[in-house]
């Protein structure tokens, strides 16, 4: 994680701190501070909204490893194969539970890590990399869920696979026939057959080991991610999702051959997996389709879109009367973030300057250890500070 944690005041450089976005990323930090005045700083769980996210990961795979032995992708026996899982298999009904509810805890989490990230602008600069594969992240975690829903081949799976059709014909509104051709991909044939199935246990798990391809380039330019929370938040997140899958049981549901009729238990549909599904009860297809592409490309987009002004906090400060131009930082910068001037320097014996890139600067210090002459500094860690701070604790 970048230098300064998020309950850190903004620094004297902020340019103002007025807008209705930098209201909610002070309310964003008082609500941290209510939080840490109640429980140790270290264990507040808005801290470690991605670390959560990672042990809800880490949950969803073995035990949906644990589903796939039980698992017939086939239009007979795919609901009998689950039927008997939750109910004959010793732990089949919690396991099942375990997956369920730490997938809809991923998409939750990832959207409130997301929304964090947003509003205290850790979005732009060397984040453009976290943020877009944070994006992806999600599209495939929903996609993951809304395919793992049709898996179970019950009256709600064939609701989903209508709907998934629906919206994929809506493309070819913008080149004929492309839409059905993929629809027809998508299902193995015009109605659903076994090949539907197996099509899409293949688009449930496919995209599961993408995830992990994407999570690996998330963390590519963070400077020390918390990938994991402490020991204290990840036993407790493991433990909410252990105690909703033994006293919260899954919703007995209908094959998908039972004709829908009126009057029989309504299906449940989950929101945050299939809230495309529910929507298309109000919005045509066509329109469901151009709302999540433009919110995938809208989002994509975001870290590079002009910012009224940014929130610098503890980025890389150099003094340049100290700076002699030897370079020795900006080869040291991982993140490309210091330029050499020429004709800069105040002071005549040295041809450049040090400068820094605020909108690249990671706040890591790496620069700080590299400069022998003590001409760059980040403003909230000193590192003359630092040192005497340390020198007092040894004394
Ligand atoms: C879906 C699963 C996701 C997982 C498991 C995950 C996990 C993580 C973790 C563990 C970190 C490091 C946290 C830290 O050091 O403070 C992180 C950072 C980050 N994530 Fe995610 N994330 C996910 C989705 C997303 C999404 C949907 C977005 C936004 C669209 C996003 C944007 C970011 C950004 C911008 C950072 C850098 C934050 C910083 O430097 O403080 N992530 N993520
Ligand atoms: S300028 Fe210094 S603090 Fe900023 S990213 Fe580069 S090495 Fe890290
Ligand atoms: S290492 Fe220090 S002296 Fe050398 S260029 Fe960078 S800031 Fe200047």
């Amino acid at each position: 994680m970048a230098g300064y944690s998020a309950d850190q005041a903004p620094s004297p450089r902020d340019k103002g701190f007025d807008s209705g976005l930098d209201k909610i990323h002070q309310a964003v930090v008082s609500i941290d501070k209510a939080i840490n005045k109640v429980i140790p700083e270290e264990f507040n769980p808005f801290y470690y909204l991605g670390g959560i996210t990672n042990v809800l990961w880490v949950l969803l795979v073995p035990s949906g490893i644990f589903l796939w032995f039980y698992y017939k992708p086939t239009t007979a026996e795919a609901f009998s194969s689950v039927d008997y899982l939750t109910v004959q298999v010793f732990f089949g009904g919690v396991i099942r539970g375990i997956h369920r509810y730490a997938g809809n805890g991923m998409i939750l989490l990832a959207i409130l890590h997301m929304l964090r990230n947003f509003f205290t602008d850790r979005y732009r600069g060397f984040r453009d990399i976290p943020w877009v594969s944070g994006v992806i992240l999600l599209f495939l975690t929903g996609f993951i869920g809304l395919t793992g829903y049709l898996l179970v081949w019950d009256q709600r799976a064939l609701v989903i696979t209508e709907a998934l059709v629906q919206i994929l014909k809506s493309f070819d509104l913008v080149i004929a026939g492309f839409g059905t051709w993929m629809a027809r991909g998508l299902l193995g044939g015009d109605e659903p057959n076994n090949l539907t199935l197996a099509r899409m246990l293949f688009l449930h798990v496919g995209p599961a080991v993408m995830v992990f391809f994407f999570l690996w380039v998330h963390y590519l330019r963070l400077h020390r991610p918390k990938i994991w929370p402490p020991a204290f938040v990840t036993l407790l997140t493991i433990g909410v999702v252990l105690l909703a899958a033994g006293l919260l049981p899954l919703e007995k549901t209908l094959p998908a051959t039972t004709p829908i009729v009126a009057g029989q238990p309504d299906i449940v549909y989950d929101i945050f997996y299939l809230l495309p599904v529910l929507a298309l009860s109000s919005i045509s297809a066509p329109w469901i389709l151009a709302l999540l592409l433009l919110m995938f490309a809208g989002l994509m987009i975001l870290p590079w879109l002009p910012a009224k002004k940014h929130r610098y906090v503890n980025v890389a400060t150099v003094t340049p009367e100290n700076c002699t131009g030897c370079q020795l930082c900006a080869i040291d910068c991982p993140f490309d973030a210091i330029v050499m001037v020429p004709g800069a320097n105040p002071n005549p014996r040295y041809t450049e300057l040090a400068v820094v890139n605020d909108d690249k600067c990671a706040e890591c210090g790496i620069c700080v250890g590299a400069c022998p002459f003590h001409a760059i500094n980040l403003p909230l860690m000193d590192e003359y500070a630092i040192r005497d701070k340390v020198v007092a604790l040894l004394k």
